[in-house]
């Protein structure tokens, strides 16, 4: 192996490590995976969904792109919603949305990215949504930092009105759409105060999120 060798070496001794404190963690594994959780997180690097919740592997579900987003047309984030939540019978959906988040910023900014901006406009919607109340906020990085909370709560409400949700909510599934953000800089995170178990919660939770 000519390449990324130490990345091997590393592998190795994070298995020998987990079979030494649990010799059948592995053979448990392979068996099944029944996690609770799906995670609707950003690919940034900083914020692995396993570690930050101190998880295991087996124990959260997992989707992850470029500033935490959930288009109501996207196959893949909808596939993945869809499998954890009929299949998999997640009982939780996180969306956690980060502090510093570089895909919110660039929303923010008029650089060019190529291809990535056809993503971003995405963002740039949730900021027109929301363009009376982050105007107001004179402090560059208090505006920058509500517009991060704001479009982790515009995710949730995307959730909730995925025709997976719904249709899990009116057979009676037991289900909850939470919001939350990271704080890359102290490591923790922040509960943002949405947690929606039902259609009919949506609205008036959403409304009391974005203060509106
Ligand atoms: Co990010």
């Amino acid at each position: 192996m000519r390449v990324l060798k130490h990345l091997f070496d590393k592998n190795r001794r994070w298995a020998d490590q987990m079979t030494a404190d649990d010799p059948q963690f592995f053979q448990k594994l392979s068996a099944q995976q029944s996690p609770q959780y799906l995670w609707i997180g950003c690919a940034d690097s900083r914020v692995p969904a396993t570690q930050i919740t101190g998880l295991m592997p087996g124990e959260i579900f997992v989707h992850r792109n470029i500033a935490n987003m959930v288009v109501h047309t996207d196959l893949n984030c909808l596939s993945v919603i869809q499998y954890a939540v009929e299949t998999l019978g997640v009982k939780h959906i996180i969306v956690c949305g980060h502090y510093g988040c570089g895909g919110v910023r660039a929303a923010m900014q008029n650089k060019e990215y190529g291809l990535l901006d056809n993503w971003l406009l995405h963002l740039k919607d949730v900021y027109r949504k929301h363009e009376t109340t982050l105007n107001a906020i004179d402090d560059d990085s208090h505006r920058y930092e509500h517009f991060c909370e704001l479009n982790v709560i515009e995710q949730v409400y995307n959730v909730c009105h995925t025709t997976i949700v719904q249709g899990a909510w009116r057979r009676g599934s037991e289900l909850s759409v939470h919001g939350w953000i990271y704080g890359i800089g102290d490591g923790l995170l922040k509960d943002l105060d949405l947690c929606v178990t039902s259609s009919d919660e949506v609205q008036s939770l959403y409304r009391m999120a974005v203060r509106e």
